[in-house]
Parts: structure tokens; sequence; C-alpha cells
């Protein structure tokens, strides 16, 4: 069965966004909104508290989040919270939201299908993730793969190349790969070892936004001077969800 046509009505452009101050507020106007893709039957809202040292941003909720409700509850989920407990991360005091807040999918019988969203898609969505991000206000916000480096920085970027600390419009940010690509690494040594660099990753992460507005670099819309760790993602590579 082909997804349902994407509907019409777009999420609301940032000067429509201005005037909403709580996350509520927000997440009221996210809520009543048409999926902005297709397939997608619920959105699936951001989660944790407001002020955390951390924010997780994905590309979009999968099959299980859309059916809980909830951001990273499935396998990318699971090895997500995974990692950040290694990486002495609390992930309930940390917030944790996706770039597209719908599910996109392909009804391939009983299956639903992850489907790619288009750079048009996310600069839709991009405007609800700023304005969620302004209101969480987390001292620094970590891109899950290539969707979210899309939203972040509104443009579409390298993450194998970018891979670290990173500014997003004036923001602390961090750059690294999505936890689906990890799940998709067929070699058992590969994906050990870039398991580990994930988890270096977020370490890294952990201690950059501990640091403190002093110590962030002052370069804006680019790399910052980061802690950086050796491996650069190994294993499968290619277009669609494997792209880190
Ligand atoms: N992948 C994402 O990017 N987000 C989720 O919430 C789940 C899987």
């Amino acid at each position: 069965m082909k997804p349902q046509a994407a509907p019409s009505r777009a999420p609301a452009p940032a000067e429509a966004l201005t005037g909403v101050r709580t996350l509520a507020e927000l997440n009221a106007i996210i809520s009543a909104a048409d999926p902005n893709v297709p397939g997608g039957t619920r959105a699936v809202l951001g989660e944790g508290p407001l002020h955390p040292a951390l924010a997780f941003v994905g590309e979009q909720p999968g099959d299980q989040e859309d059916l809980q409700g909830r951001p990273f509850v499935g396998p990318a989920g699971e090895l997500l919270t995974r990692a950040m407990a290694d990486a002495g991360i609390r992930r309930e005091a940390s917030y944790v939201t996706n770039s597209v807040k719908h599910f996109k999918f392909e009804q391939r019988g009983k299956r639903r299908l992850h489907q790619k969203p288009t750079a048009g898609e996310v600069s839709h969505y991009r405007w609800w993730l700023k304005r969620e991000l302004e209101i969480v206000a987390p001292k620094l916000v970590v891109a899950l793969g290539a969707t979210a480096v899309l939203a972040l920085a509104g443009k579409a970027l390298p993450v194998t190349k970018l891979r670290g600390a990173f500014r997003f419009d004036g923001v602390l940010g961090y750059i690294t790969v999505h936890p689906s690509y990890l799940l998709r690494i067929p070699d058992a040594a590969a994906k050990r070892a870039a398991y580990d660099a994930f988890v270096a990753d977020l370490k890294a992460a952990r201690v950059l936004a501990n640091r403190g507005p002093a110590h962030r670099a002052e370069r804006s819309g680019g790399r910052d001077a980061p802690p950086r760790r050796s491996a650069q993602p190994t294993g499968a590579r290619g277009g669609g969800r494997g792209t880190p």
C-alpha cells in the first residue's frame, strides 16, 4: 500500500512561533498540526527537563516511537540509552528529541518501512525544533547523524568530516553519528569500534557541556577545537539509513 499523500499544512515558520513561550504551548501546536511527511500518524514530542546539560537531536521517530509516542524507544533508542550510560550521561537528565516530529514510512504489507525525510521536509520542521531548543535551552546540543545536522545547521554538512564540537547558529553543539548507523554495521569488530567511538563522542560532549560558557569556543557556524578521540565511523556506508 502506498503511503498517504503528504498533507499541505506545514509547520509554522519562525515568525509565527516567536509568541510561543512555553514547551507546553509549542507542543500543543505540534500535536495539533497535520504531519508534513507521508505516513506519520501522530507527533512524537521531545522529552526531558528544561535547561539540561545536553539535548540530543535525532532524525525522526521510528515505528516503535510512533506506536509508543516517545522519542528513541526502539532499537536505536536502546543503543543510544546504553551509550549515554556508558558515557556517564543520565538519559532522564537530558532532553531527547527529533528533527522531524512524525514517522515517515511506506506501508509494505504489515510492515511500515522507514523513509528518509527530504531536505524540504526537514526544513518545514526546522522552525519547531529551533523554538523547542530555544525554550529547552540546553548547554550543548548533540546532533545525531546527517538529518539532525541538516536541521540544526540549515544546510547539509558532512558528518564524518565534521564529527566533533561544532556551533549551530551560535549554539554550542556536537556532531556525531546516528545510532541506527551503528546497528547496521555487519562486522562485529567494526561495530564494537564504532560503538566505542560513539561513546567517546558522548563523553566529549558531556565534558564540553559541563565546562560552561567561559570555555565555549568562539567560532560561529564552524568547528570548534574539540576534545578528540581517534576513531572515525567504520563499517557500513552508503546512502539511506546507513549514512551516519
Ligand atoms: N531514530 C531517530 O532519529 N529518532 C527516534 O526517536 C528513533 C529512531
